[in-house]
Order: structure tokens, then C-alpha cells, then sequence
């Protein structure tokens, strides 16, 4: 492929999520943004063929237009403040499973089909059900006054919303066709504290394997220390450590694995960094990371 057509590719792509992503904004169809729009959308759909400089020397222009439009209306929208934020929070017992990223077979052949099924429709979707049980129960209880249950539905809302949450991270910690590395500043930090990435995936495994029963292996950023840390947590309710976030999680529960694994983990760990989607553990990251506390 010539590099304009590369150009072309990449600007063909960036179209698609800027329309996405004006769309999740429920930007007004008639606003001169949207225009710009589908005019530059006509322009790409004409392009057939091999291309001339004329037609790239149109693009440029257009993608030039459209960038300018787009940072307008951040800046418009950063005035109004929270007028177009559509970040809703969820109220008690309205948590729903998120869909999979990428097809039930896409982590093939690390990860089967059958596994991702399972995982996903079944116990994930029943950690969101025991979630929404819990929180209405107990929403129930700030109503009526009755907490003679709220040991129960507290175990219940530690246990199902660390599973809902946790698995809701897992799905985007991984893609078909991950692996390699992470870049910036992840990279950095990581070779800052464990040593080096090498040095760093040889905790990380050992800690997965060790995992007591059932639970995860867990890296997160703790804003009080700033450095990143990996820790396991057993049958994620308990030694739970408040305070962090995660930005990696691998699932080493029996049904993640068992199916085609059998009792071999240590197997599914390795294959598992085939799978790692280090763009969305940087993304994480980066956000996690502008958290700042006081250190102690
Ligand atoms: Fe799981």
C-alpha cells in the first residue's frame, strides 16, 4: 500500500469514529459540525481508484476544517461544562452485562470459544443479576430501616461487584492479536519499579499462579505511593486493598480456563500475554495515574 493510500486509510478510519463519536454526543444533525461532516463523508465515498494529488489535496483541506470544527466544540463544550456530558451514573440495581469487545472465538486459540461463552454469559452476567440484587436490598433496607440482613448484602455487594467490575476489565484487557509491550509512560514506570518488563511479567506470573484457590492477579497504580504495584486477590471480596485501581487484571478462576486448560494454569498465564491490550491498560492508566492523594 502507497503511503497516501495509508493516509487515506487512517483518515477513512478517523472519519468513522469522529461520526461515532458525534453520534454518542447526540450532537444536533443540523449544526454546521455535522455538515462538515457529511460533506467530507461524500468526498471520501467518491474516492475510487487510484488516488491524484488533486483529490489528496482536497482531503488535507477538509481533515484541516473538520479539526478545527471538532476543537471548537470541546472548547464550547468545556464552557458549558456538564450541559453535553452524557457520563450518567447507575442507580441501585440497574447494573447490565457490557457486551465482549470482540467476538466469542476472537482470543482463539488461547482462549476458545466455549470458555468465552461461559465466562461471559453466565458468570459475569450473573455477578451483574447477585449485583443489582444486593444493592436494591439493601436500598431496601436504608428504606425501611431493617439492616438485620446487612452483613449478608454487604458480602454480596463486595463479592458480585468485584466480579461485575473486574470482569468488566478483564474483557478490555485483552484483544485478538494483543501482546508485546506497553510504550510511555507505562513502560517507564513499570521499568522504575519492577526492574524492567521482564523482571515485572515474572512477578505478575508467579503471582498469578499462586493465586490461593480462586481469585486474580491484579496490577495497580496506587495514587498514595505513586508506583505502580501487583497484587493477588483471593476470591476478589476479600484482602481486597482500597485505595487502587486496576489496570490489569487476569482471571484465574477455574472457569476461565479449566475447560481447555484443565488444571494446568500456568499454561493459560503464559498464553495469556498473547492477548494483553497494552493501548487500553495505557489508557487506564493514564487516567488512573492523574488521581494524586497526600503520601504517607
Ligand atoms: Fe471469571
Amino acid at each position: 500500500m502507497s503511503r497516501f493510500e495509508g493516509y487515506i486509510q487512517d483518515v477513512i478510519m478517523w472519519n468513522k469514529e469522529m461520526r461515532a463519536f458525534l453520534e454518542s454526543e447526540d450532537v444536533n444533525k443540523n449544526t454546521e459540525l455535522w455538515h462538515r461532516m457529511d460533506v467530507f463523508t461524500d468526498i471520501m465515498e467518491g474516492i475510487k481508484g487510484p488516488l491524484n494529488i488533486e483529490d489528496l489535496t482536497e482531503v488535507q483541506e477538509q481533515v484541516e476544517e473538520l479539526h478545527a470544527g471538532i476543537e471548537k466544540y470541546f472548547a464550547e463544550r468545556q464552557e458549558v461544562g456538564g450541559v453535553y456530558m452524557h457520563e450518567r451514573s447507575i442507580a441501585a440495581g440497574q447494573h447490565t452485562l457490557p457486551p465482549l469487545p470482540y467476538a466469542y472465538n476472537a482470543l482463539e486459540p488461547y482462549i476458545s470459544e466455549e470458555i468465552m461463552r461461559l465466562h461471559h454469559d453466565k458468570h459475569h452476567k450473573s455477578y451483574v443479576d447477585g449485583l443489582n440484587k444486593a444493592e436494591i436490598k439493601l436500598e431496601e433496607a436504608r428504606k425501611t430501616g431493617d439492616y438485620a440482613l446487612v452483613k449478608h448484602w454487604s458480602r454480596e455487594l463486595a463479592f458480585h461487584g468485584s466480579g461485575h467490575y473486574l470482569h468488566t476489565i478483564f474483557w478490555s484487557n485483552m484483544k485478538p492479536k494483543g501482546g508485546g509491550k506497553p510504550a510511555g509512560r507505562l513502560l517507564k514506570e513499570i521499568e522504575t519499579y519492577f526492574g524492567s518488563f521482564e523482571a515485572f511479567k515474572k512477578h505478575f506470573n508467579e503471582a498469578a499462579k499462586q493465586v490461593e484457590g480462586v481469585g486474580w492477579a491484579i496490577l495497580v497504580w496506587s495514587p498514595r505511593s505513586s508506583h505502580l504495584e501487583i497484587l493477588q486477590s483471593e476470591k476478589h471480596m476479600n484482602l481486597t486493598q482500597w485505595d487502587t485501581i486496576p489496570l490489569l487484571v487476569l482471571d484465574v478462576w477455574e472457569h476461565a480456563y479449566y475447560l481447555q486448560y484443565k488444571n494446568n494454569r500456568g499454561d493459560y498465564v503464559n498464553n495469556w500475554w498473547n492477548l494483553v491490550n497494552w493501548k487500553n491498560v495505557e489508557e487506564r492508566f493514564q487516567k488512573a495515574s492523574e488521581l494524586k492523594w497526600k503520601p504517607y
